[in-house]
């Protein structure tokens, strides 16, 4: 294998150390992902350079011309704490003419935002909920086909910031109170759409033209009593005791035969190549109980910590991590930017 400098973009503040000796669970936790690439690469004997961005592009200019990356592996999801610039690094980065990991700047952009990705997927007839988008500092006027329960939630935000059991309202009291609440939470536009009662699947996508898919992925909610409604928010993603307490775990999907296995998988390189994703990215997906699949949203650049639904998925199949993070070099290798056509 051929060994590459590899310039690692993470966070401000998320550096990780070189070993986790001496270091306890709760300091780990924000910088777990970008940890076990930085190590993971290292072991696959690359020469791996963390550079923490939070304001600044200096610094990757800087890094750029001394350490003369082969590739540059995008762990950033943010730029000035606004989530929806990832993309204009990465233009940044096929500026510069330098090849880097995941998503191209198109891809990024139109993931990211639910609204546009959403019309994207109805072009191509791609089910996903019917839905509207409130902005900020307009009334909530509900269009007449978009009937209740609504399911409201940030245009842009990830990670299920802002969404709770409240995000699924019944009445336009409710609806208007959720949009508010949206709004001054996050700083963005609301979108609320129907709501799809259902079992919750993650299916992971890797490829650039040639896609692979893996096997779909579910949450299942054990313990949760029968009031409560079984969707990730931000609690049952990131709170480990509410995780354990309502039985709430991520496996491979149970019981889904062949054919619908196959479905699951067409319908997710579709949406991967409606909205020119790359590199790698994970589609969240609602089941109904009569097998309609639809599609919530379709992230670029989802997380990749070691033993996560992605990296957990790719694993099922015998592609270890190590090669898993090899083949989201590779694929940022070939990937072919419009700066190599000229
Ligand atoms: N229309 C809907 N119907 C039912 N559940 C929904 C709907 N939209 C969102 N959810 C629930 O809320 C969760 C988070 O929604 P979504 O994936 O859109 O947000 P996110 O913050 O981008 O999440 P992440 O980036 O962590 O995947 C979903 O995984 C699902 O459980
Ligand atoms: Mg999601």
């Amino acid at each position: 294998m051929t060994k590459l400098r590899v310039l690692v973009l993470v966070r401000e503040g998320h550096v990780p150390p070189l070993t986790l000796e001496g270091v306890s669970e709760e300091e780990i936790d924000p910088w777990k992902a970008e940890f076990d690439v930085c190590e993971t690469l290292r072991r696959l004997g690359h020469d791996v350079l963390p550079l923490g961005v939070y304001d600044d592009l200096a610094p990757i200019r800087v890094a750029l011309r001394d350490f003369q990356p082969n590739i540059t592996f995008m762990l950033l999801e943010e730029f000035h704490g606004v989530v929806t610039y990832d993309f204009a690094v990465i233009s940044y980065l096929e500026l510069m003419q330098q090849p880097y990991t995941g998503c191209n700047p198109r891809g990024l952009l139109l993931s990211k935002d639910k609204a546009l990705s959403k019309k994207v997927m109805t072009f191509h007839r791609i089910p996903t909920p019917r839905f509207a988008v409130f902005p900020i500092g307009r009334k909530v006027h509900r269009p007449k086909k978009l009937s209740f329960p609504l399911f409201v939630k940030s245009v842009v935000e990830d990670a299920s910031f802002g969404i709770s059991q409240a995000s699924i309202v019944h009445n336009d009291q409710a609806l208007a109170d959720r949009v508010k609440f949206v709004h001054e939470k996050t700083n963005d536009d609301a979108i609320a759409e129907q709501y799809i009662e259902g079992r919750e699947i993650y299916v992971g996508v890797l490829g650039n033209t040639r896609l692979t898919t893996f096997p779909a992925w579910e949450m299942s909610f054990e313990k949760m009593p029968d009031d409560v409604a079984r969707i990730a928010t931000s609690r049952v993603k990131w709170d480990r005791k509410y995780q354990i307490k309502h039985g709430i775990t991520t496996h491979a999907a149970k019981d889904l035969d062949e054919a619908t296995q196959e479905r699951v998988s067409r319908l997710c390189k579709r949406v991967y190549r409606a909205l020119s994703m790359s590199g790698y990215g994970r589609m969240d997906l609602r089941m109904t109980d009569s097998g309609e699949i639809y599609v919530i949203e379709a992230n670029a650049n989802p997380n990749i910590e070691y033993g996560e639904d992605f990296a957990e998925s790719a694993e099922s199949v015998g592609l270890s991590y190590e090669a898993v993070l090899q083949r989201i070099l590779n694929l940022g290798l070939s990937y072919k930017a419009a700066w190599m056509a000229v």
